[in-house]
């Protein structure tokens, strides 16, 4: 049987902070660098101006991952906004276990996703993705997504804390 996609539950958010330090892994960056709290988790999602949209798989019943529970994949996304072309969904994570991958789980996630980002009015989705990740940039290609870096040499540029910090403080106005 397969999966079924819904969105998280302000209940959800110990898991889904457990997956975000497995994705983290995946991208071999220690977990400890993760800095998003459960706090912050629930208040960004659940609180009074939510920050970000998140959909999870659950296994059907009776069906358990490693750790005994239910969720083993999810998709976080939020909204940006191109002055070119308007409302943008971002999907900041897209991630499925190990163990369940291959069972058409992520791309139940991305579906949802995209259908979430019609429904709210959304032209483009769009999502980054290491380019050592040779399957994940083939499996989004296989659905659809175009890379940005081959196609038209866009690059990603990231100010951390301290730029961000240095920059701030030089603003006059
Ligand atoms: C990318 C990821 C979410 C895919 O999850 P998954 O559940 O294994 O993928 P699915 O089983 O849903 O994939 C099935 C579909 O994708 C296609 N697909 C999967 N891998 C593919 C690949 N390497 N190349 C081309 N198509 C691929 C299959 O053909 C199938 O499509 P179809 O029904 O049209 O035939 C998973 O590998 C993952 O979590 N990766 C680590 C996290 C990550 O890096 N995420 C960011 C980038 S997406």
């Amino acid at each position: 049987m397969n999966c079924i996609i819904r969105p998280c539950m302000v209940k959800d958010c110990k898991v889904i902070l457990q997956l975000i330090k497995e994705i983290a892994v995946d991208y071999k960056v220690p977990p400890t660098d993760v800095k998003v709290t459960l706090e912050a988790l629930r208040e960004d999602g659940f609180g009074a101006r939510p920050q970000y949209d998140c959909y999870l798989a659950e296994l059907p019943p009776g069906e358990t991952n490693k750790e005994g529970g239910s969720i083993v994949g999810y998709v976080l996304s939020t909204y940006t906004y191109s002055a070119w072309k308007g409302r943008n969904l971002y999907m900041d994570n897209l991630y499925v276990q190990p163990q369940f991958r291959g069972r058409r789980i992520g791309k139940q996630l991305l579906e949802k996703a995209a259908q979430v980002s019609m429904a709210k009015g959304c032209c483009q989705l769009r999502m980054h993705v290491g380019n050592w990740k040779a399957n994940e940039m083939d499996f989004l290609a296989h659905h659809g997504g175009e890379d940005l870096t081959a196609k038209e040499c866009w690059t990603l540029f990231r100010f951390n804390e301290d730029a961000l910090r240095r920059l701030a403080a030089r603003s006059t106005f």
